[in-house]
């Protein structure tokens, strides 16, 4: 038999986010690679999402998303933001916003164009880009700082490019970008008529009263960007599959085409359940930040005994650590030394990277954990 696998799926490598998974269940670790809660969401939440299904919302939604979850975005955008959406012709909800991601490369990118990513960069846009047809270009976010360079990134684009991946706030690196970063960014979409992804799944998981800057808010952005946001992050129920895309009516419709060959249609009760979630957001939202808040500096101040150097994120769920500079092991092997020896698994950042060996010198932790393993995982780490 010839072989069945195309280019486009030769040219992606298997995620180590499975392998580390496996090794971790092998060796019993304290997992604190896996990028979601190790705890369950709110009980309101549930409740409301059993009131959906038991009111007999569980037929195929409407392509879209349904009524009630778009309205109820279009009203925290404008609520947070002052962003005005049309429910009816710019909001789609997807399975996830790994659907929106997927939906929207494949929709507004050619075969032959150019992407670019920030490095390191959350999996999926690489692997996007390959499945398009495009060709990723990396643009490094160097430590300690992981700023946007905007002469790298002006260094970046050719006439090929089409478009920039912004990831705001940042998995892995926990950045928010400034205003000033931001901008940069927009000037080179403004001037090179290049559109822009912008990733905000963690727009809500912000520290030490940072307010998140959507990027469809900067001048002349909002008709040349695609927001791509999740109900998973903000309401801690990952497994619900519920995200969504926000953008102009002319690239809605494009993304509309892939989701509707793709999904179709998006779990109903859970919509019907997100929007009542949406709309309580300004009520919940001092909790959550404060329960993630704590998390983040329990292992800030619990990897001060150990010889793992903290990079201290400002959002998300992740925290980057230097490696010893001394250190004779990458990160691979650190990380597989970690979860045999020392039963903790972490993620090795050199596979979100391309062009940079930075990633050869870090670890990616995640703190979304019960205070429990949290604490264990800190204990293990403190040994190393
Ligand atoms: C930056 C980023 N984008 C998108 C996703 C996927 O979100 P969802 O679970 O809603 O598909 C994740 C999940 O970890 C993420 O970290």
């Amino acid at each position: 038999m010839r072989s069945p696998l195309t280019r486009r799926i030769d040219a992606i490598e298997p995620s180590i986010f499975a392998t580390m998974s496996a090794l971790a269940a092998k060796h019993r670790a304290v997992n604190l690679g896996q990028g979601f809660p190790d705890f369950d969401g709110p009980p309101w939440i549930m409740e409301a999402f059993t009131a959906a299904l038991r009111a007999g919302k569980n037929q195929y939604a409407p392509m879209p998303g349904t009524r009630v979850l778009r309205e109820a975005v279009a009203r925290y955008q404008q609520r947070s933001y002052d962003l005005r959406w049309d429910a009816d012709a710019e909001i789609t909800v997807t399975a996830g916003a790994t659907e929106a991601l997927f939906s929207t490369m494949l929709a507004l990118l050619e075969e032959g164009d150019e992407v670019i990513l920030f490095e390191p960069w959350y999996d999926s846009y690489y692997a996007n880009s390959l499945l398009a047809g495009a060709t990723p270009v990396c643009v490094t976010l160097r430590k300690p700082d992981f700023r946007i360079s905007a002469d790298a990134l002006a260094a970046a684009v050719t006439d090929r490019t089409r478009m920039i991946v912004v990831n705001n706030p940042h998995n892995p690196t926990g950045r928010m970008f400034t205003r000033d970063e931001l901008d940069a960014v927009a000037a080179v979409a403004r001037d090179r008529d290049l559109i822009v992804l912008s990733d905000e799944v963690y727009e809500f998981l912000t520290f030490d009263d940072r307010r998140h800057i959507p990027f469809a808010s900067l001048p002349g952005m909002r008709d040349r960007t695609v927001t791509i946001s999740s109900t998973g992050k903000t309401f801690g129920v990952t497994g619900w599959k519920i995200g969504y895309a926000m953008a102009s009516a002319q690239l809605t419709e494009a993304v509309r085409t892939v989701h509707q060959f793709a999904t179709f249609a998006v779990n109903t009760p859970g919509q019907h359940a997100m929007a009542h979630a949406l709309d309580q957001l300004e009520s919940y939202l001092p909790e959550f930040r404060a329960l993630y808040e704590n998390k983040r500096n329990m292992l800030r101040d619990g990897l001060q005994e150990s010889t793992l150097r903290a990079h201290v994120p400002e959002g998300t769920y992740f925290m980057m650590v230097s490696l010893p500079d001394d250190s004779v092991m990458g990160d691979v092997d650190c990380a597989r030394r970690l979860v045999t020896e020392r039963q903790v698994a972490v993620i090795p950042p050199s596979v979100f990277y391309r062009n940079s060996e930075e990633g050869t010198t870090m670890l990616r932790l995640c703190f979304a954990k019960a205070e429990q393993t949290l604490r264990e995982g800190i204990s293990r780490l403190q040994r190393c």
